[in-house]
């Protein structure tokens, strides 16, 4: 009897002290997450104010790993959205292309800046009919939340190539700024043609040589009917951008670059959208698996980007490329004429 009423009483104190236990790990977790919840904008000050510059990217980054994941995935309320000020904004500025040019590595790159949000999908609002029908407050709703301080970024390759976009845009902001990033265009035409044979052989589909894509066999010429190859005919699509914005409101990002050397590409983004040079060579390391460069946003976090970027590229006949590389030699010389910006393309 006595043995049974130990054996019992042992049970209830193993019991409650679980409860003590979990309880205190409870505290412990809501106190971490209460502290950033904090009602201070970690980039207060930001543009001149007074606020500390030491502590203010750290800060700003355990904010947008706390309060601002929590909102992402619907984990916060009305009255945190109000306490803290945050709101959804339209885009300052938008990355519009170009396909393959290597746009997720610069939104995912840019974002480790603490003044800048991402828009984490892209959100084809300008070059979707349906979509544009919508609404701006459509759009709006699409964003995620931030401090008013911080500006949000988007990115919709498609906008690049497609005829309704600019004049889209400009009439949301006429002052937008456009980044645009391009690789190499023969490269970045067999990274599109790559993209699309993954997809087709996913859906156990046969497709055609990129070869017998790119150039017409009865002319032997290089095919402009193939999208690939029409998307790399940079200088085509940024001049119907300039019938509604000046080259100023442009950046041109070297997407051959921003794989091998990043830092100094985001630096000139940093310099051009006037935020503070807070990327840094800490936030950026190479991971020899992945062959790229990931991300570094604090000591517990960070990430690569995803397998579908970096894929391995067919192997091209060589006469093909060099035809296609002859082909957009003077669309290049153009686009650095206008850009200001010269590639060493060959
Ligand atoms: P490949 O798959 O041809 O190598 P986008 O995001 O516009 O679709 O561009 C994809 C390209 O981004 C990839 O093309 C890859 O080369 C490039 N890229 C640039 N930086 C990268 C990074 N840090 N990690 C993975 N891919 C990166």
């Amino acid at each position: 009897m006595l043995f049974k009423q130990q054996a019992w009483l042992r049970q209830k104190l193993l019991v409650l002290g679980s409860l003590a236990v979990g309880s205190l790990l409870y505290l412990v977790a809501r106190v971490g997450s209460l502290d950033r919840l904090q009602p201070i904008c970690p980039i207060e000050g930001r543009f001149g104010g007074a606020r500390g510059q030491a502590e203010f990217p750290l800060r700003a980054l355990q904010f947008k790993r706390g309060l601002l994941h929590e909102f992402r995935k619907g984990n916060t309320s009305k009255e945190q959205v109000r306490l803290h000020d945050l709101v959804q904004q339209l885009p300052k500025a938008i990355i519009i292309g170009v396909r393959k040019g290597g746009t997720r590595a610069l939104l995912e790159m840019l974002n480790l800046h603490p003044a800048v949000v991402k828009a984490s999908q892209e959100i084809h609002f300008f070059d979707n009919d349906e979509n544009y029908a919508k609404g701006i407050e459509w759009y709006r709703k699409k964003m995620p939340f931030s401090y008013p301080q911080q500006i949000t970024i988007e990115k919709s390759p498609a906008y690049f190539i497609t005829e309704e976009v600019p004049e889209r845009i400009y009439k949301m902001n006429s002052s937008i700024k456009l980044l645009i990033i391009v690789r190499e265009p023969t490269t970045r035409a067999i990274s599109d043609y790559t993209q699309v044979l993954e997809g087709k052989e996913r859906k156990n589909k046969t497709y055609y040589k990129f070869e017998k894509l790119a150039i017409d066999s009865n002319t032997c010429e290089v095919n402009t009917k193939y999208k690939a190859v029409r998307t790399s005919i940079y200088t085509k699509h940024l001049e119907r951008w300039l019938k509604y914005f000046p080259i100023e409101q442009f950046h041109i990002v070297d997407g051959d670059r921003l794989i091998t050397e990043p830092l100094p590409e985001l630096q000139l983004v940093e310099k051009f959208l006037n935020l503070p040079p807070r990327i840094s060579q800490y936030n950026l390391y190479f991971n020899a698996t992945r062959g790229f460069y990931c991300l570094r946003f604090n000591i517990i976090f960070n990430k690569c980007l995803a397998g579908s970027k970096g894929r391995i590229h067919p192997e091209v006949d060589p006469s093909v490329i060099t035809k296609l590389r002859k082909f957009f030699h003077p669309f290049n010389q153009k686009f650095y004429q206008i850009t200001g910006r010269t590639l060493n393309w060959p």
